[in-house]
């Protein structure tokens, strides 16, 4: 597997509706960072899904190295 493309080096915020399900681009190619668009397409790599319990701000990795996929663990430091 190749790896990831780094998009950012600190995470992205986004402001998440309760009960709705989000899909985190894991290869750093889409271009509606930081979730799916289908770029991955004809990789390996295949989206993750963040389903949001609660309406609430999350921290989503843009490194794309956390160990914690999809949120932001601190590895972009
Ligand atoms: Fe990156 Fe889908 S575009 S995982």
């Amino acid at each position: 597997m190749t790896e990831a493309q780094i998009v950012d080096r600190q995470p992205k915020a986004e402001t998440l509706q309760a009960e709705k399900n989000y899909f985190w681009c894991a290869c750093g190619k889409s271009a509606k960072q930081p979730f799916c668009d289908g770029a991955h397409k004809g990789s390996d790599f295949v989206p993750v899904k963040y389903e949001a319990t609660e309406s609430k701000k999350v921290f989503f990795c843009a490194c794309k190295l956390t160990a914690s996929q999809p949120l932001c663990d601190g590895s972009h430091k």
